[in-house]
């Protein structure tokens, strides 16, 4: 891989973010693409990470087996949905492939097509074109001293102000963290809760980043950064996965991802 110019180096040091296009080929991307819609197409998601129930305590249950479903995703390949996509029953209401927000969090691991254009990143989540509420990422993957962790979220497919490209606050990575993820002791429900709450980030901050298909989108784990709701017929995969500087580096064993014995975090350079 090529190295960042000066230039693009003091871009993203002062604005949290860069955008490099031309980072895989439309063959790459398609590639991509043609093996999420494999995966699409024979997903099998338990009944209970995907149906609405009525009453408080089946919403309980429901709420404990999602969490259960997420917080044990770490080394596996599952699916995550939009809001709305079923009915009380678990049915969809939209045709499958135009229900999933990502699938995470082991292809890195389990599939030769993303294994090959990504072989050691530490987590990965193809999104395929939801929603993203305002966020750092260090808030879900925190580490000591912070800095330590870099997003990698490429384009598929063109990313637009109409298909839910990223928005960032250029140079929010400076403030530090105001919210954790927390992982709850094993057994315990909830299973993650929060510390700190999350600013009302002002609107008017926010830059879109449209991007073109093959385009590379570094991300500093510490700015702001977003994606507006998909209103097109179409889709917007990406592929994101998240790179750690581990040496001297401690990943907080709060965070609701950690590293297995069958599935250790792979190291970059050997
Ligand atoms: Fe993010």
């Amino acid at each position: 891989m090529a190295c960042l110019s000066p230039s693009q180096l003091q871009k993203f040091q002062e604005d949290g973010f860069l955008v490099l296009e031309g980072f895989l080929s439309a063959d790459e991307c398609a590639a991509m693409q043609q093996r999420i819609g494999e995966m699409v197409a024979d997903m099998d998601v338990p009944l209970h990470c995907r149906t609405e129930f009525s009453t408080q305590q089946e919403e309980q249950l429901r709420a404990q087996g999602s969490t259960d479903y997420f917080l044990s995703s770490g080394d596996k390949i599952r699916f995550f949905f939009e809001k709305g996509v079923f009915d009380e029953k678990g049915n969809f209401l939209v045709p499958p492939e135009k229900s999933i927000n990502k699938i995470g969090h082991a292809l890195h691991a389990h599939d030769p097509v993303f294994k090959s254009v990504t072989h050691s990143p530490k987590v990965q989540q193809p999104h395929l074109g939801g929603e993203v509420s305002p966020h750092q990422d260090a808030s879900f993957l925190y580490t000591e001293p912070l800095g330590r962790v870099l997003g990698m979220w490429i384009a598929l497919e063109d990313a637009t102000l109409g298909n839910g490209c990223l928005w960032f606050i250029p140079g929010s990575h400076t403030s530090g963290v105001s919210r954790r993820m927390i992982r709850a002791p094993a057994g315990s429900a909830p299973g993650t809760s929060f510390l700190g709450s999350e600013p009302v980030w002002d609107n008017g901050l926010f830059v879109p980043t449209p991007v073109p298909r093959g385009a590379l989108v570094l991300i500093h784990g510490e700015v702001v950064h977003k994606s507006e709701p998909n209103l097109s017929e179409g889709s917007r995969h990406a592929y994101t996965f998240h790179l750690m500087e581990a040496a001297g580096t401690v990943w907080s064993p709060e965070n609701w991802l950690q590293p297995t014995a069958e599935l250790p975090f792979p190291a970059l350079y050997t």
